[in-house]
């Protein structure tokens, strides 16, 4: 990897410090994103098996790019801007990520116990302090170093009340549908607070800022959020908080907000439109966390916001309008491509266009079955599922299309999910109106389905937004309802997402990141309870044996594939399964943000 030349406009050059080498990095890229321009993938070493991690989302969500900075452990490489003189050294690796001296631990991966940590290492008992002395040293997350002088700087002295959120509607996502549902549940009469957690509004896309790289979808999309975000800003019934975290439905119901300006709100009291969109998803195949597997949005965003070519030959897992669009980044990057493989049948004219311009293969009714590599990726093994052929394809990028909706709000207010895999995964239960099983929470865009073209996440705003305010006594006209509904049944053309596959050689494909879970442990532990007939705690007894959905990313990388691998392995629908329970926050926060009383001003709750 490397920077391409006069792509974007760099910031002031700055040097950083990699495990005590120096590298080159420019203000206002990301430590992740210098890292990767530097020619290193491997940023950290996983908790169990120590194999090579890297950056696989960009948006915070995966959690596979935690890095000490600055003597702070476990912070997102990701989402951490650089600046001169930083320091940042690589996690769980000795001495640093590239070379970790303990890399053989993998080899013995497939010979070590699930339930290592409860049912090993416990006899005999006078012992017993001796071997958690030893394995404390291979466990936990990073290492916090009392005396950085980081953690001896005052706290800001500065207040931050906590303020009772007095608006009707809470809206979490300032992206096309959020905005749309602000200005309709405004316009009806409703006072609406819209909360976005990035600074800067472009759902998950990325900035495109090489012009020559524009495509007429991003623009539309682009101009028609610049309009929606000027109107949101001038209409009166609307406030608009950016960098406003909804961390999480807190006992069912209370709303906990922190930000510049923190809030709680009160469900049913207050309504909540859930408009979060959806995050990068990935199927579980051998390898499949090798560094060079990277989501198409992150691949987009290294050429077009931060000028680095991602690779050097890149085969496409999707058949989506994502897989064109970053089919079309990578030419401009001009990293050679490979192919594209789908698990669908047929592809669309598009794909076939993009394909047959480029003169490269669309595996149909494919999935890739294993990659080779030992540190980064080598090659794909690509499986027919029709025929069961196998072919080796040389790449050292493999970039992932597959997204799925955001599903942690929906949770936390309790409402009755299910598994459609045609919307991408697990989504809420909503009637025509959007009106999920909970009172007074809507779901609205993405986060209902994936694959949805702008028009219909407008619409699906819109009518979030008006079925808010009506539910709550704002009504307009009626026959605006029927306009909306009209509008909707309009963009509504069916269109499926990619379905996620779960298959890979005997098991070995990772489905927790975080924990290094791989399938057949899951598929172990699955068979074990039904002999003990455990079925009503069945999913929450797995998660406790093999770590899975405990570790940082809180099961958002891996929930739905777990569902999926318990589903297929029983001959089942993943609905079927209970959901372990999914705690809040939605998104990791300081300590400090959440403490009470004098440390940030807030005795009023
Ligand atoms: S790459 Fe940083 S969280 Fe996914």
């Amino acid at each position: 990897m490397e920077r391409i030349k006069k792509s974007v406009t760099r910031g002031k050059a700055v040097s950083i410090t990699l495990d005590g080498k120096r590298i080159k990095a420019y203000e206002n890229e990301t430590v992740g994103m210098s890292i990767l321009a530097a020619g290193k993938r491997t940023l950290a070493r996983s908790l169990k098996y120590h194999r090579p991690r890297s950056m696989f989302c960009s948006t915070g969500t995966c959690h596979r790019c935690l890095m000490e900075i600055d003597g702070i452990p476990n912070r997102r490489a990701c989402l951490t801007l650089v600046r001169d003189g930083m320091v940042i050294r690589s996690q769980n690796s000795f001495p640093n990520a590239e070379k970790d001296l303990f890399a053989f631990i993998d080899k013995f991966s497939n010979y070590l116990q699930t339930s290592i940590y409860h049912h090993h290492f416990l006899k005999p008992k006078f012992l017993r302090q001796s071997y958690l002395k030893v394995l404390k040293k291979f466990t936990g997350l990073g290492r916090l170093d009392l005396h950085q002088p980081v953690l001896t700087i005052p706290e800001s002295k500065t207040p931050r009340p906590l303020k009772k959120l007095k608006s009707e509607i809470v809206i979490a996502g300032g992206s096309l549908t959020g905005l749309s549902a602000a200005l309709s549940a405004a316009d009806s009469g409703a006072s609406v607070l819209v909360l976005e957690e990035k600074k800067s509004l472009n759902g998950q896309l990325s900035e495109k800022k090489r012009s020559g790289l524009l495509d007429t979808d991003f623009l539309r999309y682009r101009s028609r959020l610049n309009e929606l975000e000027a109107k949101v800003r001038d209409h009166p019934g609307i406030e608009f908080w950016q960098g406003a975290i909804l961390t999480g439905i807190y006992e069912g119901i209370h709303l906990g907000v922190v930000s510049p300006d923190d809030g709680i709100a009160e469900l049913p009291k207050t309504s909540l439109i859930i408009a979060t969109g959806a995050y990068d998803a990935l199927p579980v195949f051998r390898n499949n966390e090798l560094p060079g597997i990277f989501s198409a949005r992150l691949v987009e965003k290294m050429i077009y916001d931060y000028g680095i070519k991602p690779g050097r030959r890149a085969l496409i897992w999707g058949s989506t309008k994502l897989a064109c669009s970053v089919a079309e980044a990578l030419i401009g990057a001009k990293t050679m491509i490979s192919g594209f493989v789908t698990i669908s049948p047929t592809v669309s004219g598009k794909l076939s266009e993009v394909a047959e311009d480029l003169g490269v293969k669309v595996w149909t009714d494919s999935v890739i079955f294993d990659v080779k590599g030992k540190q980064e990726v080598n090659s794909a093994i690509i499986q027919n599922k029709v025929n069961g052929k196998l072919k080796e394809v040389k790449s050292d990028l493999i970039v992932i299309c597959h997204l799925q909706p955001r599903y942690e709000l929906q949770l936390h207010a309790g409402c009755e999910m299910v598994f459609d895999e045609q919307s991408g995964g697990l989504v809420a239960r909503t009637d025509s109106m959007l009106r999920s099983t909970q009172e007074r929470v809507y779901v609205a865009g993405e986060a209902l389905g994936i694959e949805k073209s702008n028009d219909l996440c407008v619409a699906e705003g819109i009518l979030a937004g008006y079925v808010a305010a009506q539910d709550i006594g704002h009504s307009r006209d009626g026959a605006l309802l029927e306009e909306f509904t009209s509008e909707m049944e309009k963009f509504a053309v069916l269109k499926e997402a990619e379905q996620i596959s779960i298959d890979s050689k005997k098991g070995e494909g990772y489905v927790c990141f975080c924990q290094d879970v791989k399938a057949h442990e899951l598929l172990g532990e699955n068979e074990t309870l039904k002999k003990e007939m455990l079925d009503d705690f069945h999913t929450e007894l797995i998660k406790r044996r093999t770590g899975i959905l405990t570790g940082p990313c809180q099961g958002k990388s891996c929930l739905c594939n777990f569902l999926r691998i318990l589903a297929k392995s029983d001959d089942q629908d993943p609905s079927h399964y209970p959901i372990p329970t999914v705690r809040p926050p939605v998104t990791p926060l300081k300590i400090n943000d959440l403490a009470l009383g004098a440390h940030n001003g807030r005795t009023d709750v």
